[in-house]
């Protein structure tokens, strides 16, 4: 299968990925992800996105346009992917278009992770990552074995530097500004399935089987 995952800062897109990824043995293109990498190991791209992201604002299409051209080359990406924050402009839905109009796949599904604004500030702010792994974890919703400890690997836990009330407040005006229209372009080809994203991560995972399912 070949799926989009769209869906505000904290809507759950990172949570619900690895579920997703083992029960379909599918690649996971976080765009987000891939980012911090570049910018933690100071590389050319990293720079370029480095100030963009620590604003809240979208990096340049032609950078993630570029990223993921590239990452969609890898074998294990042929049968199928997850692509998990992007496309997050037109320009990037269209650019996408083309890369699998080249390959002559398509995409099968996008799911619009729908959830009120209101209930982003507490996940986002409780937030605790494993970068390497991309496992995240929540004070409150999904707290660690061991306080600011992965489960798996036993190394620290980080807060993304972009997880502030305040940068939220961008990244959520880029969403509505930027995003939103890119899920409109989905429904016009009739592939967009509604999640009820506000639901615990349990029932969200249960939404997802059943439209992958159906
Ligand atoms: P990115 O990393 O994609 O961030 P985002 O879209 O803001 O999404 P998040 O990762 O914050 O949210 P999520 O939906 O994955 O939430 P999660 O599952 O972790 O992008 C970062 C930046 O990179 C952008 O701002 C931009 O600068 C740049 N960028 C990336 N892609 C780009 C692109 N295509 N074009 C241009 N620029 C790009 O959940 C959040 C928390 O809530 C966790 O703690 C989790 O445990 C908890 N939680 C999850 N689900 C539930 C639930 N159902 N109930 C209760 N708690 C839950
Ligand atoms: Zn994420």
């Amino acid at each position: 299968k070949r799926l989009i995952l769209i869906g505000p800062p904290g809507s759950g897109k990172g949570t619900q990925s690895p579920i997703i990824k083992d029960e379909y043995c599918l690649c996971h293109l976080a765009t987000g992800d891939m980012l911090r990498a570049a910018v933690a190991a100071k590389t050319p791209l990293g720079v370029k996105a480095k100030e963009a992201m620590d604003k809240g604002e979208l990096v340049s299409d032609d950078l993630v346009v570029g990223i993921i051209d590239e990452a969609m080359k890898k074998p294990s990406c042929q049968k199928g992917f997850i692509l998990d924050g992007f496309p997050r402009t037109v320009v990037q839905a269209q650019k996408l278009d083309e890369m699998l109009e080249r390959q002559g796949a398509k995409i099968d599904k996008v799911l619009n992770f729908a959830i009120d604004d209101a209930i982003l500030e507490e996940r986002i702010t409780g937030r605790w990552s494993h970068p390497s792994s991309g496992r995240t974890y929540h004070t409150k919703f999904a707290p660690p074995k061991v306080s600011g400890v992965d489960d798996v690997t036993g190394e620290p836990l980080i807060q993304r530097k972009d997880d502030t009330a305040a940068v939220l407040k961008s990244r959520l005006e880029a969403f509505h500004k930027q995003t939103e229209p890119v899920i409109d372009y989905y429904k016009n080809k009739g592939v967009v399935a509604e999640l009820h994203a506000e639901k615990p991560p349990k029932e969200v995972t249960a939404e997802v089987q059943k439209v992958l399912s159906s």
